[in-house]
């Protein structure tokens, strides 16, 4: 029960299982081109959409590199520790940035969104997370995307513990891209970093001519998939198991039906913040900004969290995840997306953490 990886249908572990495909001719065009079909629907989009071999971070960094460039400014709105490798990637890439922390367990304030775009003019962009795993808290997306489009500021999302578990509607928020990744919330193993790029994207990567990147370009991603339509409609080979196993996982999300999933995951969430609440833990998040995919949960009073992730582990073979710090100490994680989003699954943890605790 960790926030990813998760643990995988069976169907989706059989198709990680199948023989192994050549990532070029008729067939895989096909299936790739489905598989993206099946994305742009999770996505909730008619823009375009990417699958880049990788971890969430590879999107994430194609996203930040690809919209922003060297030296231009951009604002980062933090409130967890998934913010920080936004700022450290972003750096990495030599943006210029102001730096907007919330405190830890709050929802980042779309009206301070409106303030650091207004006093720092010009801004290329703006940075944020949707679902900040570390605390458990879902960030107001539309209500910012608004805000971005007000002053015609790129909105850059890191969806990687979202996508999939909690409702993003990507052309109707506005957003500008978004990246996620295939071992959380779309339940499939790791290795693929799926994206979302709009048309507002589009323009402002144009006007700025090729960013500075080949792999994770995502004008280069853009340029392949046409040029190669017909054969092999991506620049790199693609780990082949893993978009079959993708596209089985995204077929049942579908199937499923999106608001349904979503319900489910809020559902199973509640029911956990509920179940701890009751046995003497407290819950780190705001109950109205409350993940539906993980839960950052405060020990009672002299519990450590790293010996009860390890009694857990040790004991019941149940793996939650510790906390990052400044909480670490007295905190938790429990992840629970896809299969993992289950009242048996949560209701069994919220048993051995009574016995443990
Ligand atoms: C919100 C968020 N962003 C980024 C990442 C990094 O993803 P990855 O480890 O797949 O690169 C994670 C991983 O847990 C995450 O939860």
């Amino acid at each position: 029960m960790i926030p990813g990886p998760v643990d995988v249908s069976d169907e989706v572990l059989a198709a990680l299982a199948a023989p192994i495909l050549p990532h070029y001719g008729d067939d895989w065009v096909e299936t790739h081109t489905q598989a993206i079909a099946e994305l742009k629907a999770v996505f909730q989009t008619e823009a375009d959409a990417y699958l880049l071999p990788g971890s969430g971070s590879s999107g994430l960094e194609a996203a930040i590199g690809s919209v922003l460039r060297p030296s231009e400014r951009a604002v980062v709105m933090k409130n967890g520790a998934f913010g920080d490798r936004l700022i450290s990637i972003a750096e990495a890439r030599g943006i210029d940035l102001i730096v907007h922390e919330t405190e830890w367990g709050k929802p980042v304030d779309p009206g301070e969104a409106k303030r650091l775009l207004g006093a720092h003019q010009p801004v290329a962009g703006l940075i944020t997370i949707h679902n900040e795993t570390s605390t458990g808290v879902v960030n107001p997306i539309r209500k910012i995307a608004s805000e971005c489009r007000a002053r015609g500021v790129p909105l850059i999302v890191d969806g990687v513990s979202s996508i999939g578990g909690i409702e993003m509607q990507f052309d109707a928020w506005d957003i500008d891209v978004c990246a996620t990744a295939s071992q959380k919330a779309l339940g499939c193993a790791p290795g693929l970093s799926p994206v979302a790029v709009g048309k507002n994207a589009w323009e402002v990567m144009d006007a700025k001519g090729p960013a500075p990147s080949w792999y994770l370009s995502l004008q280069f991603w853009r340029d392949e998939a046409v040029r190669r339509a017909d054969w092999h409609p991506h620049p790199v080979t693609m780990p082949v198991n893993l978009v079959l196993a993708l596209r089985v996982s995204m077929q049942q999300i579908l199937a499923e039906g999106l608001a349904q999933r979503f319900e489910r995951h809020a559902r199973v969430a509640k029911r956990l913040r509920d179940g701890l609440r009751g046995i003497g833990f407290s819950v780190l998040a705001d109950e109205s900004a409350a993940s539906g995919t993980v839960t950052t949960a405060l020990t009672p009073d002299g519990v450590s969290g790293p010996d009860l992730q390890r009694r857990l582990l040790e004991k019941h073979n149940i793996m939650v995840a510790f906390a990052h710090d400044p909480i670490k100490q007295n905190a938790i994680r429990i992840g629970h997306m896809g299969v993992n989003a289950s009242e048996e699954k949560v209701d069994l943890v919220l048993d051995v953490l009574r016995g443990c605790s």
